[in-house]
């Protein structure tokens, strides 16, 4: 094993820290590696070429007050596979929030869970709707660049997929919005295209664009609003983006006060809009489907005059607490899938009509699906989700679900060991859809290691063909990616 620590952070959390999302599985690193030649169990395939991204929430600061998981720093992790080898690397993802509190010596924001006018910094700088813009929620990779982004709507900062070496942020030529980007932009393996909206407290609250394969900023439009929303995710088609207004937002009159409460109205409809990828506000047209609040969308496509759209969809969107809930049970409440009871589910919009079929997929609880990036935007069959725990954001297996057929395939782990998002990899000359390996990272709480699981994805429940241990156990986080891009 060859493992080369590259980098120590200094934290500056407790050492005796106890914080339910600072410890265990959640144990932030400090330590930046590079790692070549790991201890591998079953064989890494010849067949698997390309890079794992995952970032991860990672804080080095206490909060104010009262830290919330997705407050955290980002780290960002890579194992590159050429030719059944495997090398990894991690690095912090070095925003200028988090520059800026070490220099401070603490934080400067306000965190989710913490009101905002308790922030250091008043000034408007970091994520455009508040808090530090800690770009630890998502990654994808576009034109050969990774860019991490944050849910709250920040900059995109870039690193060397392969290496992770710093590359600032990006500018797009010097018309990157002011408005910042949230997570979840797409990207459309077919045009090279990214994807991405952002929104904000302030009319029109939401804006669309689109990003062309060598990093021109081609498309950006108003999407109006009727208020202040909260959306998360975006999907699309091979024509068109789908956009949405999910009756779970911020109240408009305490937003007044700074106050960011937010409350389900299950009499609203769930407004999903769909618009053409290069068109503007003009163009796009609304769909009034069921009240949920959809965290992720899975994929879509076109069917004749229908887009198919298959997404997460909470039935109990404002769980109500149980009696006597301590402090972190109020506060973490939305972060359990399970008490949300979010369903795979189908939303079938008609241009045409403009009516909507809508119903679940399954029964079963899952969400933070993945697909084969080559077909998202066009019609499919497979999803990887994420199974949760109950009660915590920490998942414990990983289901493959036929969206086509309905049937299900899954494998958990051993009690004590989590998984991250789940990523499907394409063998080198893939022959179908499944063709190919399902990747995860893996924390051990019990061993206190942490693993590189790699899956046939048509056999996921034989458990892995290759289990690569990392230099040290890893925090857990939230999005990943898998880019076929060849080190
Ligand atoms: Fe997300």
């Amino acid at each position: 094993m060859t493992n080369i620590l590259i980098n120590t952070w200094t934290s500056l959390l407790p050492v005796d820290d106890d914080h339910p999302y600072r410890i265990g599985a959640w144990t932030p690193q400090t330590n930046e590696w590079n790692a070549t030649e790991m201890a591998v169990q079953g064989e890494i395939p010849q067949d698997l070429n390309g890079v794992y991204l995952r970032n991860t929430e990672n804080p080095l600061i206490p909060a104010l007050d009262r830290y919330h998981p997705f407050d955290g720093d980002g780290m960002l992790h890579s194992m590159s596979f050429t030719h059944g080898t495997a090398s990894y690397r991690n690095r912090m993802i070095e925003t200028k929030g988090l520059a800026a509190e070490l220099e401070h010596g603490s934080a400067l924001w306000a965190g989710l869970a913490e009101s905002p006018k308790k922030s250091i910094r008043q000034d408007g700088w970091g994520a455009r709707t508040r808090m530090k813009d800690a770009s630890s929620t998502d990654v994808v990779v576009h034109n050969g660049i990774a860019l991490t982004s944050f849910y709250q709507c920040g900059d995109l900062y870039q690193l060397d997929p392969h290496t992770l070496e710093n590359l600032g942020t990006t500018s797009w030529n010097g018309v990157f919005p002011a408005e910042g980007v949230s997570a979840h932009s797409k990207v459309d393996e077919s045009t090279g295209e990214l994807l991405f909206f952002n929104y904000s407290t302030t009319y029109p609250y939401m804006h669309y664009g689109v990003v062309s394969a060598n990093g021109d900023l081609v498309t950006y439009t108003d999407i109006p609003l009727p208020g202040p929303r909260l959306p998360h995710d975006m999907a699309f088609t091979q024509n068109f983006s789908i956009l949405n207004d999910c009756p779970l937002f911020w109240d408009e009159e305490l937003l007044k006060r700074d106050i960011y409460a937010t409350q389900f109205h299950k009499e609203m409809p769930t407004r999903i809009g769909v618009i053409p990828r290069h068109g503007t506000s003009s163009d796009i047209q609304w769909f009034e489907c069921e009240a949920t609040y959809v965290l992720h969308w899975i994929n879509a496509y076109e069917e004749g005059d229908e887009i198919i759209l298959d997404g997460y969809f909470e039935f109990d969107p404002s769980p109500t607490m149980p009696p006597n809930a301590d402090l972190n049970t109020r506060l973490f409440r939305f972060l359990d899938l399970y008490a949300l009871q979010s369903r795979p589910y189908r939303w079938r919009l008609n241009r045409r009509t403009g009516l909507v079929k809508e119903g679940p997929i399954s029964d079963t609880i899952t969400e933070f699906g993945m697909i084969n990036n080559a077909y998202a935007g066009h019609k499919y069959d497979y999803t990887y989700s994420a199974m949760p725990v109950q009660g915590w954001f920490l998942f414990e297996g990983i289901i493959k679900h036929s969206v086509q057929k309905g049937s299900e395939e899954s494998f958990r782990f051993d009690d004590g060991t989590y998984c991250s998002e789940t990523v499907f990899a394409p063998r080198t000359n893939s022959q179908s859809e499944d063709d190919g390996y399902l990747i995860s990272f893996t924390t051990n709480t019990v061993t206190e290691t942490s693993d590189c699981v790699v899956f046939e994805a048509q056999r996921l429940s034989d458990g892995p063909i290759a289990t690569i241990r990392l230099p040290e156990k890893i925090c857990s986080g939230t999005h990943s990616y898998w880019s076929n891009q060849n080190l």
